[in-house]
């Protein structure tokens, strides 16, 4: 039987992500440095919506990518966003994103059930054979909520950041589907 809720979580549902309004929610996040530095290894910047609306644009033409709007289903609230991108075509695998930019659903289950509910559609609607990411030492509880997802720790590059004068690992983490399938339960 065909899952019936790929996209709707409890807490969250998977949406569709629009240039035009994602990117001024993005420029709105940009603006907390914070979640600059968890997402990127680039010097946190303040991208204008517009900038960020081109870019979205450029990236959903160019790549086969799946991005979606990360919503509370309580409200209605746009709070995130998450994609998968990369060798999907060639060899089924992608590389996944997230990043829940309103700190005050940060820690809450929001961003697990998310990467839960984009799993499920990286296995059961296009067929992928794994899913990868990287993170950074300093991002606990990203860490945390991916291990929760069900992530394997894979690797990682040792002092490859430099923040504040110390240095921090990137860690590696995917999951195949075979493992994926062995505890997916429909939400
Ligand atoms: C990473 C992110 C998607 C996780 O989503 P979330 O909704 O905050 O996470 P969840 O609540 O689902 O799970 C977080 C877990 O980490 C734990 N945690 C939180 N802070 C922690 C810390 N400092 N140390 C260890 N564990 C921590 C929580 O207790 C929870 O685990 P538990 O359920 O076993 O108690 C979200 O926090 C986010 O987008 N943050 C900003 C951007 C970012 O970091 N993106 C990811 C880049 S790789």
């Amino acid at each position: 039987m065909l899952s019936e809720n790929l996209l709707n979580g409890k807490l969250v549902r998977l949406g569709a992500l629009n240039p035009e309004t994602t990117a001024n929610h993005w420029a709105k996040w940009r603006m907390n440095s914070e979640f600059s530095r968890l997402l990127d290894t680039e010097p946190a910047t303040i991208p204008s919506g517009k900038a960020t609306q081109d870019w979205m644009e450029k990236h959903l033409e160019d790549w086969l990518a799946f991005e979606f709007e990360i919503r509370t289903v309580d409200g209605d609230q746009v709070i995130g966003s998450t994609g998968l991108e990369g060798n999907i075509k060639f060899h089924a695998d992608a590389f996944v994103g997230i990043g829940i930019g309103e700190p005050e659903y940060w820690s809450k289950g929001y961003g697990t059930e998310a990467m839960r509910l984009i799993l499920a559609y990286a296995f059961l609607e296009i067929n992928l054979h794994r899913v990868s990411l990287d993170v950074f030492e300093y991002n606990p509880r990203a860490i945390r909520a991916y291990e929760k997802a069900g992530f394997t720790h894979e690797g990682r590059e040792r002092g490859r950041l430099l923040r504040e004068g110390r240095r921090w690992d990137l860690l590696f983490m995917g999951i195949l589907r075979e493992d994926w399938l062995k505890t997916y339960q429909p939400i």
